[in-house]
């Protein structure tokens, strides 16, 4: 069923999900602003977009709030999909003030514009790292856990979604409407399986495209950290989910905003596909799917990393109908591959 197009603002719209989501967006034809600071996007995927469709597009901090005023107006935003933030966690633990400003003051200052101008429907890309490190008898993960995080990374996303939650009800106080879908996600990688897009962070900290860099000789080895976990192969078992299927729920999420009155005006979810992989088993496939045998180091443990999360998805099926479509692993690194093999440099290759 063809749905009515959506102006549609993505922050963070250069980064490795938030430019996946725009385009799904301008194939699915709705009419895209991406603001981001380049902070740590890529130019080079803005400019993939525009092969695609026309995307406007503003170098600009997410939290400045007379720029925000100012796009949102002229584009006449109905809806945010809100990637925009700093992800790493080991930096957070250093840089601990940066991640509260950057990723919950700037968007409590988005939320403010969007009250401000009446915009109500909001996505936004929480974290399995708003749960820290919850009890084994806990796993797989459903979204009424506690959410204990044990750093501030996954603190400053928490706070977002307490401003989000608060914001719904003083809306609904004053009679204004306000929705949002918070989506909780795992490990998401893949990429376009087109090959026009791909995952270029720097540093890159994500298992898949570290490997990728292994095979193609620009690491020495892969690094696993802790083989002596509880777990069936001792490394740690992670839920991966593929970056379209997650596009997929951000476009079931955001149609179902408003669509019932009945319906809760806030709701988290989480995304994932329910069945843990170990890091070994990641590695395997890499190995498997790139043929290259690639060497690993086997390091100690890094502190603060759980021996396993997994995703309880059944809510977001029950609700949204959406279950990963590419559940297979050999699959995300298939499609990471192909873009990696096109840009062994990343963005930079171009
Ligand atoms: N990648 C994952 O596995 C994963 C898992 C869970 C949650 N998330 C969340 O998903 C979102 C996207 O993650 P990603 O992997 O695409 O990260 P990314 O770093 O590739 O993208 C984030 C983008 O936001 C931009 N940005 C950061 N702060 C900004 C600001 N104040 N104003 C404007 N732009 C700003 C960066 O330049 C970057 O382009 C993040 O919110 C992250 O917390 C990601």
């Amino acid at each position: 069923m063809a749905h009515a197009p959506e102006r549609i603002l993505v922050t963070g719209g250069a980064g490795f999900i938030g430019s996946h989501a725009a385009l799904r967006l301008l194939e699915e034809g709705h009419l895209v602003t991406i603001v981001d600071d380049l902070s740590r996007g890529n130019s080079g995927a803005i400019e993939a977009l525009r092969q695609v469709g026309p995307v406007a597009f503003v170098e600009g901090d997410i939290g400045d709030r007379d720029l925000m005023r100012q796009i949102m107006r002229e584009q006449d935003t109905q809806c945010v999909w809100h990637f925009a933030a700093l992800a790493y966690v080991g930096e957070s633990v250093e840089q601990p003030l940066r991640y509260y400003r950057q990723n919950a003051t700037a968007s409590i200052n988005l939320l403010s514009v969007m009250d401000e101008l009446n915009i109500e429907k909001l996505v936004f890309s929480s974290t399995c790292a708003t749960y820290g490190e919850p009890e084994t008898n806990l796993i797989p993960i459903r979204e009424d856990c506690p959410q204990q995080p044990i750093n501030p990374y996954g603190r400053s996303k928490l706070l977002v979604e307490h401003a989000v939650r608060d914001l719904a009800i003083a809306r609904h106080a004053r009679g204004q409407s306000f929705h949002a879908a918070m989506l909780r996600y795992f490990n998401v990688a893949g990429s376009d399986p087109e090959g026009r897009l791909g995952e270029d962070h720097d540093p890159e900290t994500h298992l898949i495209p570290i490997c990728l860099e292994a095979v193609l000789g620009r690491r020495d080895s892969v690094k696993i950290f802790g083989t002596d976990y509880p777990t069936p192969d001792g490394t740690c078992i992670r839920d991966f989910v593929h970056v379209s299927d997650l596009i997929d729920a951000h476009l079931v999420a955001m149609r179902s905003l408003g669509a019932s009155a009945s319906d809760e005006t806030v709701r988290a979810y989480n995304v994932g596909t329910g069945s843990g992989l170990s890091v070994r088993e990641v590695v395997e496939a890499c190995r498997a799917v790139t043929g290259v045998d690639f060497p690993v180091e086997e390091v100690a443990r890094r502190p603060g990393d759980p021996p396993k999360l997994c995703a309880d998805a059944g809510r977001i099926e029950a609700v949204l109908g959406w279950t990963a479509a590419r559940p297979q692993i050999e699959q995300m690194v298939k499609d990471a591959w192909r873009w990696r093999q096109q840009h062994p440099f990343g963005f930079r290759s171009v």
